[in-house]
């Protein structure tokens, strides 16, 4: 008997023995840093001599690990292995195979503050982030586990005397699964087992910044029992391994998460039709924000609760969320002064700095790429909005990038409709809550919104007319929880496949219909 689905408590770091167990943590990863890590194939581990270096943002000359690299001779290896290994896992019992999730999840609670500490070097998430990603990763091993057991009873169909109709849900086959670098545990965890505990074998390519973390969660599902070759850690060019992946004739589906440009390129592969190929490809995508708060009148919301709201939802992680606050729409003159009065305050206070420092609140961007094209977005700003807050950087330890705001921008500018992916966010104003709305669908996402209002006609309007997969009311619009708020968003956002959602398990599964006379 399983206990019912409950999301991992997060970790209260005012307890001194929780303090106590982070500082123990980093100072045993600090002593870890720069090891080799080759890739698993069927089990086997394979050293490479071309390597991925994976570098800590917030020192970028400290080495957090050095990590073998697929080519494309290995990936058809594993390709061949992930291949033959599920003739064998599909038939696994669906209890089994759920049970490794539990196990696993267990094993990962075991080892939180340690891969906290790992995500805090390689992905530079300061204590709270680090600890809500692998939090967010033990909960999708809890609920997709607990999903797989309701799944494998399959669903009753109608009566009809004289037969017996059965209606079973089987697995693809060999799923390629290709994750980003922001939610690199959480994210990269959550595909790869939503994958494998419905029976299908898995390549995983995880993120060339963060493939330290990924290399710790083979680890974990070793432990757990996993089998070898149901799982294959394949780190390597997306351009090169991604891509021979994704064109092989026995890959089923994709399962990936990361920016709109590589996920169209994703799904515009996989509709090709290569030889030997005898099925059509599925993709799941889930891809980029524009992430819009809506906050009402002077009359109407808690002004103070639009500022704390926009702020975190703006700069936690340094805005490189894909559910991040990047724009805030706010109706009238009064609320709008006062709003941005209040957000540029609670941006000064913001400490950033080194993630390993407990009061740091936002730690570096990701690597030399994302920060320059952060900065040259806020050039770019500085000639479309009024500059209230930040507007400064430095890379010349890490990568910092002070939390910057725009004021008065123009709803149709660049920064106010392209994804930057940190920590910058545009202020504009709405005469009333019908046009708050308008400008919030104006972009080609569609992923997360929220409103802040205590008008009950005006939120029961966002819910029908506000086009986003998630939507909040009197909250930020990051931090979805699995099983309590699925995740996924519509147009250039992706496939909407709802991760952590009741429905997201049969993305990975065809449904069989078994129809007997008597
Ligand atoms: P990215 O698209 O640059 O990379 C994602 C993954 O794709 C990486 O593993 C990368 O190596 C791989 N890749 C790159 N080129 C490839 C190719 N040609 N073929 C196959 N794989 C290839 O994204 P990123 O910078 O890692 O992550 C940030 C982006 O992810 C943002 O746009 C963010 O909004 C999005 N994101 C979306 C969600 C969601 O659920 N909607 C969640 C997290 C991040
Ligand atoms: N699922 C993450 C969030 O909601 C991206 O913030």
């Amino acid at each position: 008997m399983v206990v019912p689905y409950k999301s991992e408590p997060l970790t209260d770091f005012s307890i001194e023995e929780n303090r106590q167990a982070y500082l123990n943590a980093l100072k045993k990863v600090e002593s870890e840093l720069g090891g080799e890590y080759p890739l698993i194939i069927g089990g086997e581990r394979i050293t490479t001599e071309q390597k991925i270096t994976s570098y800590n943002p917030s020192n970028k000359t400290q080495v957090v690990g050095n990590v073998s690299k697929a080519t494309q001779e290995l990936a058809e290896k594993a390709m061949q292995i992930a291949d033959s290994t599920f003739n064998t896992w599909k038939k696994v019992d669906p209890i089994m195979r759920a049970e490794v999730l539990f196990k696993a999840a267990a094993i990962t609670r075991r080892r939180k503050f340690e891969l906290c500490a790992w995500l805090t070097k390689e992905a530079g998430k300061p204590w709270s982030q680090a600890d809500g990603d692998i939090a967010e990763g033990i909960d999708f091993l809890e609920y997709y586990g607990r999903q797989m057991l309701e799944l494998a009873k399959g669903k009753p169909l109608a009566e009809n005397p004289g037969q017996i109709n059965k209606y079973t849900y089987i697995p693809l086959g060999v799923g390629v699964v290709i994750s980003p670098w922001n939610f690199p545990f959480a994210i990269m965890l959550g595909t790869t087992v939503a994958a494998v505990v419905t029976g299908n074998t898995v390549l995983l390519k995880p993120a060339s910044t963060t493939p330290v973390i990924a290399y710790k969660f083979m680890e974990i599902m070793e432990e757990a029992g996993l089998p070898p070759g149901v799982i294959n850690y394949v780190p390597g060019s997306g351009a090169e391994v991604g891509d021979y992946l994704v064109d092989h004739p026995r890959t089923r589906f994709i399962s990936f998460t990361g920016s709109r440009d590589v996920g169209l390129r994703i799904n515009q592969r996989a509709s090709v039709l290569n030889e030997g190929q005898i099925w059509i490809k599925r993709v799941i995508a889930e891809m980029g924000g524009k992430d819009t708060i809506v906050v009402d009148d002077a009359q109407t919301a808690d002004l103070e609760l639009a500022a704390q709201s926009i702020v975190s939802s703006a700069f936690g992680f340094s805005g490189q969320k894909c559910s991040a606050c990047s724009r805030a729409v706010i109706v009238g003159d009064e609320a709008y002064n006062k709003v941005v009065e209040r957000v540029v305050e609670l941006t000064n206070e913001l400490v950033v700095g080194d993630p390993t420092n407990e009061e740091t609140y936002m730690g570096p961007v990701n690597d030399a790429g994302a920060f320059e094209k952060i900065t040259n977005y806020i050039e770019i700003g500085k000639s479309e909005g009024r500059l209230v807050a930040g507007g400064t950087a430095d890379d010349s330890t890490g990568y910092f990038i002070n939390p910057t705001v725009f004021a008065d921008v123009d709803p149709m500018a660049r920064i106010m409709q392209e994804e930057i992916f940190g920590p910058v966010l545009g202020l504009t104003k709405a005469k009333d809550f019908n046009e708050a709305i308008e400008i919030a669908n104006n972009t080609v996402y569609g992923l997360t919104g929220a409103v802040i209002s205590n008008k009950r006609e005006h939120l029961e309007f966002a819910r029908q007319e506000f086009h986003v997969g998630n939507l909040y009311f009197n909250r930020g619009c990051t931090a979805a929880t699995v099983g309590y708020q699925p995740f996924g968003g519509f147009n250039m956002s992706g496939t909407d496949s709802k991760a952590g959602g009741p429905d997201y398990l049969t993305l990975h599964m065809q449904a069989k219909s078994v129809s007997e006379t008597l």
